[in-house]
């Protein structure tokens, strides 16, 4: 009998794929996995459980789901609970609209591949209250969660010049989707670098440096925006975004305004790009924008559910068509995400029936936002050795943190850096799993971990003062 050959091994798979990297569930989490297993075991260790710090993924820590989007689901997803009492009439208009603009009234059938022209009109006015600039539905793509959009708009890019590849400038720290997307298309990645002495601002000439160096061996096509940032938590102030437009504008690039954390914000006021553009009048206008928002994200927080999308501004009509139709081969995003989608951009009013609760439940988790940022940004700045800028949006805490020489050497030996140990340590010693700042990216020299903040109180107030006592006997045995 023919011997069966394998088709793919390591030397014949695309080596885009092998070069991609995504620190947030890396070797820490798989680590942290085994470690509960061995737990679960009875194996004695110096904690009780891990605490998973490592993906902001609210319900997982924790977070309630809001009771309005559940029930407009669950009256989507099974029509029958229609005459349940107990479910208010407003979440009952609400999915029968939806179910309307259904094929045959069924979220089990595929909707339009750019999504319910019902949950597209709906964004649309999200976006033109939002920034007082009127947004059209056919502009406004919807997907299963921000990532998968953001692959489509970064594969517009895949196209070589003269034996030079296309370049995307990405943040640094930036958010490993980026980087990971970039290397399985086969883009080249340039990176500038967010000013930590200046909480982790955007600063022009560093972007200059970026392009220079990055144009030496690819053609820079875009520029990716983190607003707010993750890991880095800062806000962007409209000063600064105007800044980032007129450089886009000098070297004709396409803006890309990651902006899922929009509504995760503690202060400062949050800007588009969109809007900023605008008001900036032309010749800004006319650029070429996408700005993503997710139910990922913000007080829906629904990671699980997939729904996501993206305004396209300014494209030419040819692109905008190019992209649609490789959407169109991915069918239409889950259409229970839309109906989730369809809440967050218009959740209920004040007067409706599910206002009260709605409100109560939007209200404690901004609190909680508030209390964690604050808390976070506190204790992280007493730990000796240890900084962190003040936390203005998203839901991380990204703290800087010295490594003493003994330690780097040790983290060498063994072929990991010195953040990696650092935190592969924390786990071990603590049971707290966060990510190495290599994850994200970090000035040459720096040493960060990411970590979330929203987990329940005790649990959060324990995480921060296990981290603080790790840190102590750290130094104590390298120094
Ligand atoms: C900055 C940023 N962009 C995009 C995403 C993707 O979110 P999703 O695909 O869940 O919508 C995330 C998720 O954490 C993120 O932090």
């Amino acid at each position: 009998m023919k011997l069966y050959n394998k088709s793919v091994n390591c030397d014949n798979i695309n080596k885009n794929l092998l070069n991609i990297r995504y620190a947030v569930r890396g070797p820490i989490l798989e680590r942290a996995s085994q470690i509960e297993r061995e737990l679960q075991k009875g194996i004695e260790k110096p904690f009780d459980s891990v605490v998973r710090a490592n993906i902001g993924d609210c319900h997982a820590l924790g977070q309630k789901p809001i009771t309005f989007i559940r029930q407009v689901v669950a009256l989507a997803a099974c029509p029958q609970l229609m005459t349940c009492p107990d479910i208010p009439a407003d979440a009952k208009e609400r999915a029968a609209e939806i179910l309307a603009d259904c094929t045959r009234g069924s979220v089990g059938a595929y909707s339009p591949s750019a999504g319910l022209s019902l949950v597209r009109g709906r964004v649309a006015e999200y976006l033109t209250a939002r920034d007082g600039v009127p947004a059209s539905p056919d502009d406004v793509l919807l997907g299963s969660g921000a990532s998968d959009l953001i692959k489509s708009v970064l594969s517009m890019f895949v196209h070589e010049k003269d034996g030079k590849p296309s370049a995307v400038m990405i943040p640094i720290p930036q958010y490993p989707l980026f980087s990971g997307t970039l290397s399985e298309l086969g883009l080249q990645q340039a990176d500038y670098y967010l000013d930590e002495e200046n909480q982790w601002a955007l600063q022009p000439r560093e972007l200059q440096r970026s392009w220079t160096v990055a144009s030496e061996t690819a053609h820079v096509r875009a520029l990716v925006v983190i607003n707010p940032g993750n890991p880095t938590g800062q806000v962007l102030d409209r000063q600064n975004i105007e800044e980032v437009i007129r450089f886009a504008y000098e070297h004709s690039l396409f803006l890309i305004a990651d902006e899922v954390y929009q509504e995760n914000i503690v202060s400062k006021p949050f800007y588009s790009f969109k809007k900023v553009m605008f008001e900036m009048g032309a010749p800004y206008s006319q650029m070429e924008l996408a700005s993503f928002a997710t139910c990922s994200k913000g007080w829906a927080a629904e990671c699980g559910l997939r729904a996501a999308f993206v305004e396209l501004v300014g494209l030419r009509p040819e692109a905008l068509a190019a992209l649609r139709a490789s959407r169109a081969v991915m069918q239409c995003p889950t259409v229970l995400g839309q109906c989730v989608l369809d809440c967050v951009m218009s959740p209920p009013a004040p007067g409706s029936a599910s206002y009260e609760q709605f409100n109560i439940e939007r209200s404690a988790i901004h609190r909680t936002l508030c209390e964690r940022t604050s808390a976070a940004y506190q204790v992280f700045n007493t730990i000796p050795g240890y900084s962190c800028n003040p936390i203005d949006g998203s839901m991380f805490a990204y703290p800087r943190f010295d490594v003493p020489a003994r330690a780097q050497r040790a983290a060498l030996d063994s072929g990991v850096s010195p953040d990696e140990f650092y935190c592969m340590q924390l786990l071990e010693q603590t049971g707290v799993c966060v990510v190495p700042g290599t994850g994200f990216g970090q000035l040459p020299g720096t040493f960060h971990f990411r970590t979330t903040i929203l987990h329940p109180a005790d649990e959060f107030q324990h995480m921060l003062h296990s981290i603080a006592k790790f840190h102590q006997q750290f130094l104590e045995q390298y120094s």
